[in-house]
């Protein structure tokens, strides 16, 4: 990507992060996705806590936990909380029905868990992650190490063709010790049952499709905040 596009998208980011951040209040429990989009987020949240802002919150990953709470943002264990008032995540893709791709970073098990207990799930986005159907990012997978070869036969039988990933030649492990498949399924017409049918998997510990949790998507296109709901 040139690198006025990447000004670009950061500002557009920015502008999501911005406007996702004016819906935390004093008092909030707050979960907080992984990614460039949401670091942005952060910040901004870390500013207003610094102004006196008074919220605990839940990380995804360890590297959120990290730059939260360099920002003096209290960290709670997520295992323990029934109910997170307000979460701000990024996304890979989007539909205007809500529907996401997400798990670029990794971090989709503990994202998904966070989305699910979320009162307000707002996911903020630049405008290049809104597609009309999901697909072209492929689905990342999350699996059990010892259920590897099981989970990627399934998911071939389901017509995605799996890589594991691996960065900078090395096998990538999630923050829970887990491995990634990144499965290509086409343009995916029914990402439902799609959904529904990785579910079925056994040893699949989560999957990147995220499908009715969302409350709404930030996006802004660098001129206007745009919001689904
Ligand atoms: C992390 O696991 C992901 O779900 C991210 O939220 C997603 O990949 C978007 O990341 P960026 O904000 O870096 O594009």
């Amino acid at each position: 990507m040139a690198t006025t596009d990447r000004t670009q998208q950061d500002a557009q980011k920015l502008s999501a992060a911005r406007a996702a951040v004016k819906f935390v209040k004093d008092g909030d429990v707050v979960g907080l996705g992984t990614g460039s989009t949401t670091t942005f987020a952060i910040k901004e949240l870390g500013k207003r806590v610094k102004e006196g802002l008074q919220i605990k919150a839940a990380a995804s990953s360890i590297r959120t936990q990290e730059l939260a709470e360099s920002l003096g943002i209290e960290i709670l264990d997520l295992g323990r909380l029934s109910q997170l008032d307000i979460s701000i995540d990024g996304a890979d893709e989007f539909t205007d029905s809500l529907d996401l791709i997400k798990g670029g970073g990794g971090a989709l098990f503990r994202e998904k868990i966070i989305a699910s207990l979320s009162k307000n799930a707002i996911i903020i986005a630049d405008a290049s992650k809104k597609v009309k159907k999901l697909g072209a990012f492929t689905v990342p997978v999350e699996v059990i190490p010892l259920a590897y070869q099981y989970v990627f036969d399934q998911m071939h039988k389901l017509g995605g063709k799996g890589i594991l990933r691996t960065v900078a030649g090395q096998t990538f492990i999630t923050d829970n010790g887990n491995l990634i498949i990144d499965a290509d399924f086409g343009l995916i017409d029914d990402p439902a049952k799609l959904s529904a049918d990785l579910n079925q998997i056994n040893g699949l510990l989560a999957h990147g499709l995220f499908i009715n949790i969302t409350s709404k998507v930030i996006m802004s296109d660098g001129e206007d905040i745009i919001i689904f709901e």
